[in-house]
């Protein structure tokens, strides 16, 4: 399996998780291509439950070396935070976390205007996880960000965040009416983090290609999904980073052909934390059940996620996007005992259908889902070992999803333990494809 991505092909909370543990057991790297600490993973090891939001998913398994590449935006404070729990259960970083020299840094001052922008939009908020993820990208597109490089040159890094802090109090106590930040303390503390951060600093690309030559496993951990995409999503209600398939190529240092498989992941429902359009979104006692049966609370931030069917036009845009070759849908068994379980299959607005995904705001929130209306089924299928044990309905369902979206559903996901996932060993061969 030389380079496997795995994207979320949804509105993140896609269960990529699970997907991405089974291949890091098998992976020699793990590496982080884009967004922050705003993902949140759990995984359970020995018994205890981690949530990582930073640190790659390999960092359970003590030989899968894991890279933070150089488009993920790095909060020191919350990296030495998951090290210290991780460090805290046995589990040792030193010579298996590399970070990009080039990664850029969240300051808490990021953290900072990401919610006191959020609070000054109002009712236009747009519901971040106030990580600071906005204010980040937006400084390292504005060329004012400092990387991680930046860190380990304690005059440069005075020169360069004195620069960038007068600037963002300005923006603190003029527009927000917030107090300012005291820029010798932040230098203090990003110095003392530059030390720190010493011993996990590497020129990442270099090393991912020296990998890949080397015919070596890796594994491209996506964050968050598609339809939050910054290019690609629902915007403004997106994140601010690349998390389609094309953000690997420019988040890793690796060529973009250097991918030879892209597994897409998404959820039987539709499920979306903070604000924007989501067509099939069920306010509603399904709304509820979904929520209650998923457990759809978010990992980050604990809010409860707005839930709804299944959007077969978004998913089906999204794994365009990203030239997904296979899918795996997770959390079937949450859909078990709804008597009758929809699909939307295109949008209407007046008399106008849309089997394309828009691009406008205003259609989006004006539009209706059309939905096709399956049977449901009723049992409960965490003791289904293979596809055929599947109760008929949900092998009826799993078919309808996988001609709409037009990409094979290879495994299938029945509850929330590693071992509940059936792989379609027919799929696999008719596809012709070779996947454990
Ligand atoms: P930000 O990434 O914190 O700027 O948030 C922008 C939007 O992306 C908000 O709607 C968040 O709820 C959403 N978001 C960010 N990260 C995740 C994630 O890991 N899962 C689901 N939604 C996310």
């Amino acid at each position: 399996m030389p380079i496997i991505g795995v994207v979320g092909v949804q509105w993140g909370d896609e269960g990529k998780g699970k997907i991405i543990d089974m291949l890091a057991a098998d992976a020699d790297i793990v590496a982080r291509f884009a967004g922050g600490n705003n993902a949140g993973h759990t995984v359970v090891f020995e018994g205890k439950k981690f949530v990582l939001h930073l640190v790659p998913s390999g960092a359970l398994n003590p030989n899968t070396k894991n890279v933070i590449g150089n488009g993920v935006v790095v909060d020191p404070e919350h990296l030495f935070k998951e090290i210290r729990e991780l460090e805290s259960a046995g589990i040792e970083l030193r010579d298996r976390l590399f970070i990009s020299s080039r990664a850029h840094v969240i300051f808490p001052v990021h953290r900072e205007l990401d919610i006191s922008a959020e609070k000054w939009k109002g009712a236009g908020r747009l519901g971040t996880t106030g990580r600071g993820i906005g204010p980040t990208y937006a400084d390292k597109a504005a060329r004012t960000g400092l990387r991680i490089c930046d860190l380990l040159d304690r005059d440069h890094l005075a020169r360069r965040l004195r620069a960038l802090l007068t600037e963002k109090n300005e923006n603190l106590a003029r527009v927000y009416g917030r107090p300012v930040i005291d820029i010798e303390n932040a230098i203090d503390s990003a110095r003392e983090y530059g030390e720190k951060l010493k011993p996990f600093v590497h020129d990442t690309g270099a090393l991912l290609r020296a990998a890949n030559a080397r015919g070596e496993r890796i594994v491209l951990e996506g964050a968050q999904g598609a339809m939050l995409d910054l290019d690609h999503g629902t915007y403004p209600f997106v994140t601010s980073s690349s998390t389609c398939a094309g953000g690997f190529a420019a988040g890793t240092g690796l060529p973009p052909r250097a991918l030879t498989k892209l597994l897409g992941v998404a959820k039987a429902y539709s499920t979306r934390v903070g604000e924007g359009p989501f067509v099939t979104e069920q306010n509603n006692e399904t709304g509820a059940k979904i929520r209650e049966r998923g457990r759809e609370f978010g990992a980050t931030t604990g809010r409860p996620r707005r839930c709804g069917w299944f959007d077969a036009v978004a998913v089906r845009y999204a794994c365009e996007i990203s030239g997904v070759d296979e899918l795996s849908l997770m959390c079937l068994d949450v859909l078990s005992t709804f008597e009758k379980i929809n699909i939307c299959t295109g949008y209407r607005l007046g008399s106008q259908s849309y089997r394309e995904f828009p691009a406008a705001l205003a259609v989006l929130d004006g539009v209706e889902p059309v939905f096709e209306t399956m049977n449901g089924f009723d049992q409960d299928l965490r003791n289904c070992r293979k596809y055929e044990d599947l109760p008929k309905n949900a092998q009826t369902y799993v078919e309808a999803v996988e001609s709409m979206i037009k990409v094979p559903i290879v495994k299938i996901s029945i509850g929330p333990d590693r071992s509940e996932i059936i792989t379609r060993a027919e799929v696999v061969s008719r596809a012709g494809r070779t996947q454990r």
